[in-house]
């Protein structure tokens, strides 16, 4: 059997930067109240004025980890892109990244598991490389929120957490390992709980109700914004990572102590930070991004690595365990030998 090696990492952000402070100018809300919750200082958001959708801060960040792992466009057998924020409903938006990338031919796979995105996307690679499907596949997370948000009064509570952004890795193949130290990806593990699935959703543009996808009426109901249920989002997110962890590291044989970095999604500091004392993790090994990034759903774990590669934190040889949360619910974790 082949075994799965992460290649490169790279990422992308947007050039326009939101604090908290400019935030205020637009909705009520304010920096204490959103650091204090969240413990979110600013977010980079594209310009909404321009034609720039989720493919193109793909298509950066994809480039970035092309370069990084030393592999050509024409090298890749596959690309899969995690995001909730698509282009367009349909095609899917890995479509739209692989026509920018010039890529014409290989298969291009969406997966739509929201902030557990990556994660579902690294354990469909590592699927189709075990097997000997596939070769070398890039992998990307990427998302474009701020278009999307209610961003008066009314939306204030979902609207300060998101950035925009995009990271990236290049997967391939390499022969049977001998010892454990060698590196690759060890496990993943995927979950979902689709009883939530309206707990944090967006309801529209959607063919479930009668009448075709945008109405009137479904325009006025302002379904189209996303909408979350925070409360519940915390508590299961609380509950649900540290099983995701446990299982990584019980299903390796290694204990969470012998873990050397936790990149973990980003979605509330105050989630992380009640994580990390319920399971004893030194904070030093915990990467965070959500400071000054917001949260960035399916781009944040591939962000998380990136900067973590770049910070001289993620290093060969050591082992990365990351783990997410997110809307479906869903949630999973993945143990990787860097
Ligand atoms: N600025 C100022 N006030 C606000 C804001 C804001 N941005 N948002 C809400 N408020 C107000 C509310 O209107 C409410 O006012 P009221 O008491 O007068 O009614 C008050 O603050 C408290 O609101 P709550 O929603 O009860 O605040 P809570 O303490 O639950 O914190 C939060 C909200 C931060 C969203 C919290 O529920 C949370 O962390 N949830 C986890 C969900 C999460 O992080 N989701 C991210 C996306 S999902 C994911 O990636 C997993």
């Amino acid at each position: 059997m082949m075994f799965s090696k992460i290649l490169g990492t790279g990422s992308y952000l947007p050039p326009q930067v939101l604090t908290n402070k400019d935030l205020e100018q637009i909705m009520d809300t304010s920096d204490e109240w959103i650091q204090q919750r969240t413990g979110i200082k600013e977010r980079h958001w594209v310009d909404e004025n321009l034609f720039i959708g989720t493919s193109d801060l793909a298509l950066e960040a994809a480039k970035k980890a092309l370069a990084t792992a030393g592999v050509e466009k024409d090298q890749l057998d596959m690309i899969i892109l995690a995001t909730l924020s698509p282009d367009h409903e349909f095609p899917g938006t890995a479509c739209f990244l692989q026509a920018k990338l010039d890529t014409p031919g290989i298969p291009a796979l969406d997966i739509r598991q929201q902030c557990t995105g990556f994660i579902y996307g690294l354990s469909v690679a590592d699927q189709f490389i075990k097997t000997g499907t596939y070769k070398t596949i890039l992998l990307v997370g990427a998302e474009l929120h701020s278009k999307g948000l209610d961003k008066t009064t009314n939306g204030r509570d979902v609207a300060v957490l998101f950035g925009d952004g995009a990271g990236a890795i290049v997967i391939t193949a390499a022969d049977r390992i001998n010892n454990n130290e060698q590196s690759h990806i060890l496990s993943t593990h995927l979950h979902a709980d689709g009883r939530y699935a309206k707990e944090l959703w967006v309801q529209y543009p959607g063919l479930a109700e009668p009448g075709p996808r945008v109405t009137q009426k479904k325009i006025k109901s302002g379904g189209f914004f996303p909408r979350m249920n925070g409360r519940m989002v915390f508590t299961h997110a609380v509950k649900r990572i540290p099983e995701a962890l446990m299982e990584a590291a019980d299903k390796n044989g290694v204990k969470i102590s012998d873990i050397d970095l936790f990149v973990l999604h980003q979605a509330n500091a105050r989630i992380n930070e009640m994580i990390v004392k319920h399971m004893n993790i030194p904070t030093q090994k915990v990467f965070n991004t959500i400071e000054m990034l917001g949260n960035t759903t399916a781009a944040t774990i591939p962000i998380g690595l990136d900067h973590a590669v770049k910070a001289n934190k993620l290093r060969s040889g050591m082992l990365v365990a990351i783990a997410a949360f997110g809307s479906g619910f869903t949630w999973g974790s993945a143990l990787i030998r860097w």
